[in-house]
């Protein structure tokens, strides 16, 4: 018997989850929004449970065990080292995000994002009266690159104050390579560009692709950026609404400090703090079998392909468990191929439109699921695209 479950079906429906819950139809199998189905690990379920038994659910202030548990594990996991005082909490990536944004622009200037990227990247940007400065990836070769000579182009724009990096990035999968974040970083702080990386799916890296934060690659660059974080994917935690932004600039955390308060995100609950420390200091060997289960449903979903669907590229999964399927033979809209695939699959998957410029012709998977739902997946998938 292992000694952590991934292969049994938790029902999720009926616990008011956003997944299982938002498709009114009967029998829908969800496999778009990013979470997981799997329970949290058991480290944190027992944190979770003497939290509640004690029954007192007040206003909650953020212990030094908290950010002990947060530099702790960067530098024992990822190699960096975070000062304490860098750290500011809010209440996910996507808040922190906004304030980020908030702080360090002003309405009509510039924010560079490399599409198609994660949805919530745009309405933070709009939210906060900025302009989107779209860096398409180049697709070439069944692979996702950066454009260099295009972001170079973009980050000359005397309005570009940011670029949002996605680290690893949702939707394409790619782990960016030391290399290619030194290039970009050297692009941005030749033009006074301002990196602010969204690393949620640090922890989700597969064989060969190693995690890099950006903020660790130079002094330079880490006082040229500004980190988001949170354990919410790796942990499947993101009801309990919790994640860290790190800037080493002083004047900067004041700056984000503040637009935290003003977008009234500055107050965590008690269940996010128990839970992320409980994943960050006991969660590691929870996290590395999570990681082989997930590498190894990636790897049935491409034997699948190759063998029913082999006319849709699956790309390389690098990091994250969104797979990210090439579909332009189908001739239609990914949009089309969603609505047919929930009606006569019921099926839900996320279309690539709204991922922005360049996801149009493709879809989104969430593989985070025991392998029996995956495999009905892949089925209802097939009965659909395989026509
Ligand atoms: C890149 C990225 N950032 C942020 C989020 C959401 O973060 P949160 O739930 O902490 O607001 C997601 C969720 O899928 C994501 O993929």
């Amino acid at each position: 018997m292992e000694k952590y479950d991934f292969d049994t079906v938790v029902p999720r429906r009926g616990t008011n989850s956003y997944k299982w819950d938002t498709p009114e139809q009967e029998g829908v199998l969800p496999m778009w929004v990013a979470d997981m189905d799997f329970r949290a690990a058991p480290c944190i379920v027992e944190a979770l449970r003497r939290r509640v038994s004690h029954g007192v659910f007040g206003y909650t202030r953020v212990p030094a065990a908290y950010y002990d548990a947060v530099t702790d594990w960067f530098a024992r996991r990822h190699g960096w080292r975070i000062d304490p005082h860098w750290i500011l909490y809010t209440t996910g990536v996507v808040p922190a995000l906004s304030a980020v944004i908030k702080a360090l622009t002003v309405p009509g200037d510039r924010v560079i994002v490399q599409t198609p990227a994660y949805n919530c990247f745009y309405s933070s940007i709009r939210n906060n009266g900025c302009e989107l400065l779209a860096n398409r990836l180049r697709y070439e070769g069944g692979a996702y690159t950066i454009d260099f000579d295009d972001l170079e182009t973009k980050a000359s724009d005397p309005k570009a104050k940011l670029l949002l990096l996605c680290n690893p990035h949702n939707p394409v999968g790619r782990v960016w390579t030391r290399e290619e974040l030194r290039r970009l970083g050297e692009i941005c702080l030749r033009h006074g560009v301002r990196v602010v990386a969204d690393e949620i799916h640090c922890e989700l890296t597969y064989e060969g692709h190693d995690y890099t934060p950006f903020a660790s690659l130079s002094d330079d660059f880490l006082h040229g950026s500004v980190t988001c974080n949170s354990p919410s994917k790796a942990f499947n935690l993101a009801g309990m609404q919790i994640a860290n932004i790190v800037s080493a600039d002083a004047d900067v955390r004041t700056g984000i400090d503040r637009a935290i308060n003003d977008n009234e995100v500055c107050d965590v609950n008690p269940f996010g703090v128990e839970a992320l420390m409980a994943a960050y200091d006991r969660g590691e060997e929870w996290l590395d079998r999570l990681r082989e289960y997930l590498a190894d449903n990636y790897r049935m979903l491409c034997g699948f392909f190759a063998e029913y669907l082999p006319q849709y590229p699956v790309l390389p999964l690098e990091g994250t468990y969104l797979v990210w399927i090439d579909c332009r033979t189908t001739g239609v809209s990914s949009e089309q191929i969603a609505a047919r695939l929930l009606a006569e699959a019921k099926l839900m998957i996320s279309p690539g439109t709204i991922y922005g410029p360049g996801g149009e012709d493709f879809i989104r998977l969430n593989i985070a699921c025991p392998r029996s739902l995956l495999e009905e997946g892949l089925l209802r998938l097939r009965k659909v695209l395989g026509r």
